[in-house]
């Protein structure tokens, strides 16, 4: 698989017999940006949750927010990005509201491009998409004003939809948090997002990405410390904004993903880009590295773990019990036995990556009858995973390669093998022009993308 991602990575990634010189073991004590034992330990920043939007809306049940998008110059580490940034700050302020609340954004676009913004994850009403079968982008100097009622409690996020994989990549994107009421309360939350450094690196007019960042950015710091107090619950919720890295994470707490609290707990997550999930976090007294198990559009590879950030908790409180979240344990959905729809992934890097033969914009939508229920299959022939993404509709997933989930498992975004085939029940029930595609960014420009008309 190596070869494979030497093909398209902008810089080549360590090999076994060249370990990078911030990470020569596995050994987590020493911070990974001071390997080298003759370099002072360089002060670490901290670690804090991306600041909120201001709400501009007094109403309880309204959440209205100003978002400005323009040029900004920020740094990854010790890198200086010419890049794009909502409202001055990259990761984007974080929107903050409950189910059932009306969000309402008003864009500004002072980027001297077009744009949109696109509302990861939440199935909203088309004309809100922001993307979709030939719709126009906000136009440089232009502003939108996108209002929708929020339905799904989850970690959702937003980004443009137009030159998507070069305006995401330069700083624009950011989290949005519905709240659902009747969750347990924990003693705090923390957001992350996840970005890679070497894709940042690769500056703007770079065409290449590296698909294997061997360093992230959290909440757009490199090496940062988080520094709970001891004794504490903290709901973590995570987000993959890079353009094409892997972040894998074992011996966690998995308590939700895409869409939501979970059917039933897990304890590792691979969050492909796009994805999202969440962690319960006991802080104890004792600090921790916390690194990545390596992946990438490959899968699982070999190079060392990936460091991501430190905690170091304060006082000497040991970690509280487990929440008792409402896990439902429902069963997934019987397949159906038909399918509606298959999807076949071929390509290559070097050829570019398609769905059933068509690149984007060169696409067929397909048809479907509002109100149906669409099984659609993916195979995935192609020697890349890819994570699958559909607007407009979070979909249930049926099986992987033939094998039903234990539980139910709604997603929007999901990540398909090589060789795999998954089945995924999506219920037509928003009409529009949805896009799919592919959210490794780079493969999406290079036409991996398709559109599900629901009529
Ligand atoms: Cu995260 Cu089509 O988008
Ligand atoms: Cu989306
Ligand atoms: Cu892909």
């Amino acid at each position: 698989m190596i070869p494979l991602i030497l093909g398209f990575a902008c810089k080549a990634p360590p090999t076994e017999t060249d370990p990078p010189a911030s990470d020569t073991d596995t050994d987590t004590d020493a911070p990974p940006t001071t390997g080298d034992t003759g370099t002072p330990p360089v002060a670490r920043p901290s670690l804090v949750s991306p600041a909120e939007a201001t709400d501009l809306d007094p109403a309880p049940d309204a959440l209205r927010v100003a978002l400005v998008a323009a040029p900004h110059t920020w740094m990854a580490g010790d890198q200086t990005v010419g890049g794009f940034a909502y409202n001055g700050q990259v990761p984007g302020p974080t929107l903050r509201a409950r189910v059932g609340d009306t969000l309402t954004v008003e864009l500004d676009n002072q980027l001297g491009m077009d744009t949109s913004i696109h509302w990861h994850g939440v199935d909203v009403p088309f004309a809100m998409d922001g993307a979709g079968w030939q719709v126009s982008p906000v136009a440089a100097g232009e502003s939108f004003v996108y209002t929708f009622v929020l339905e799904q409690a989850g970690t959702f996020w937003y980004h443009p939809h137009f030159d998507t994989a070069h305006q995401v990549d330069r700083g624009l994107y950011g989290v949005l948090v519905v709240e659902d009421p009747a969750d347990p309360p924990v003693d705090s939350e923390l957001v992350l997002v996840f970005d890679g450094v070497a894709e940042v690196e690769a500056g703007e007019d770079d065409p290449t990405v590296d698909p294997t960042p061997l360093r992230w950015l959290v909440n757009g710091l490199l090496d940062p410390v988080w520094s709970p107090p001891s004794g504490q619950t903290v709901r973590v919720r995570m987000l993959n904004a890079s353009n094409a890295g892997y972040i894998a994470l074992e011996d966690v707490r998995v308590i939700a993903t895409d869409q939501g609290l979970l059917s039933a707990p897990e304890s590792s997550t691979v969050l492909a880009p796009g994805d999202r999930a969440e962690l319960e976090w006991s802080t104890g007294s004792a600090a921790s590295e916390v690194t990545a198990v390596p992946w990438s559009l490959a899968g699982p590879s070999a190079f060392p773990a990936v460091p991501l950030f430190g905690v170091a908790p304060t006082g000497g409180l040991a970690a509280p019990a487990e929440v008792s979240w409402p896990f439902s344990g429902a069963p997934p959905t019987a397949d159906p036995g038909r399918t509606d729809l298959r999807y076949t992934f071929t390509g290559s890097a070097e050829n570019g990556w398609e769905i059933n033969g068509q690149t984007w914009p060169s696409i067929e939508p397909d048809v479907v009858a509002l109100g149906s229920e669409v099984v659609l299959e993916i195979r995935n022939v192609s020697p890349a995973h890819h994570p699958f993404h559909l607007h407009g509709m979070a979909f249930e997933v049926l099986s992987v390669d033939g094998v039903a989930p234990d539980t139910r498992r709604v997603e929007d975004t999901l990540d398909i093998g090589v060789q795999e085939t998954v089945r995924l029940l999506v219920v037509a029930d928003n009409p529009g022009d949805w896009m799919s595609h592919c959210h490794i960014l780079p493969h999406a420009e290079d036409g991996m993308m398709t559109v599900l008309s629901v009529q």
